[in-house]
């Protein structure tokens, strides 16, 4: 008598199909190699097993409203879509940077523990480029969209748009790339030139 045919005969295969399925996995890591026909129709017989006990409770759950979408629809592009309203300078950055940054990225964004986020101007063409946001990043946008989904590391999404746009201003003056007084917001910050602007080359699909 084949395997297949044992197994389809046993008693407990109709009444119980946790017992088929265990018994099943059992033949497929125990027992010596099934045959292609074999192995295929276990396969097969499993796989509407699963079906089955899905059919019965598909629980798939219900729409999002508008407003939970909003709250993760916030990506910023480099022009600035999607900037919200709000403002900050880099006086003010300085204050939400020692009260919620420093811990992990240092007096000044020096680095360490985590990521250094000022200086390496000028070091990308060497052995070990010193990548940060001011060295590296194109878009003064990207820096907005980043804090502002990411960090705090430890809490995430907890900073108010103005201290966004003031921690951003104060990361870009740390670079040297606007003055101390400055203020940033939405329609100013697309418009901040960052050094490595012309740093990339543009990737155009099959073209
Ligand atoms: C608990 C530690 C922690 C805190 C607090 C924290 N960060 Fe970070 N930050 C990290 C780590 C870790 C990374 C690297 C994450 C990765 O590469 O995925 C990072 C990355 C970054 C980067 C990107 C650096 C790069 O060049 O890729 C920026 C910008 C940044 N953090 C800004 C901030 C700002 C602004 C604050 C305060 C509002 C802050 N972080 C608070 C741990 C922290």
């Amino acid at each position: 008598m084949s395997t297949l045919s044992r197994f389809l005969e046993r008693d407990d295969f109709s009444s119980n199909r946790h017992h088929a399925l265990t018994y099943y996995w059992r033949m497929m890591f125990f027992r010596k190699p099934l045959s292609a026909f074999r192995h295929h129709a276990l396969v097969v017989l499993t796989v509407g097993l699963i079906c089955d006990a899905a059919a019965e409770s598909p629980k798939l759950g219900r729409v999002a409203t508008p407003e939970e979408l909003a709250a993760w629809d916030i990506s910023i592009g480099p022009e600035g879509a999607g900037l919200p309203p709000g403002s900050g300078t880099p006086r003010q950055g300085e204050a939400v940077f020692m009260a919620k940054c420093v811990a992990c990225h240092g007096e000044k964004g020096a680095g360490k523990p985590n990521d250094q986020l000022a200086g390496g101007s000028g070091t990308l063409g060497n052995q070990a480029p010193v990548k940060t946001v001011g060295s590296f990043w194109p878009y003064a946008t990207t820096i907005f969209d980043y804090v502002r989904r990411a960090m705090p590391l430890n809490e995430s999404k907890s900073l108010s748009n103005d201290e966004v746009y003031s921690v951003v201003a104060y990361l870009l003056h740390l670079n040297g790339i606007i003055d101390e007084n400055e203020t940033v917001d939405a329609r100013k910050l697309p418009k901040v030139r960052m050094p490595n602007a012309d740093g990339f080359a543009t990737f155009t699909r099959g073209k």
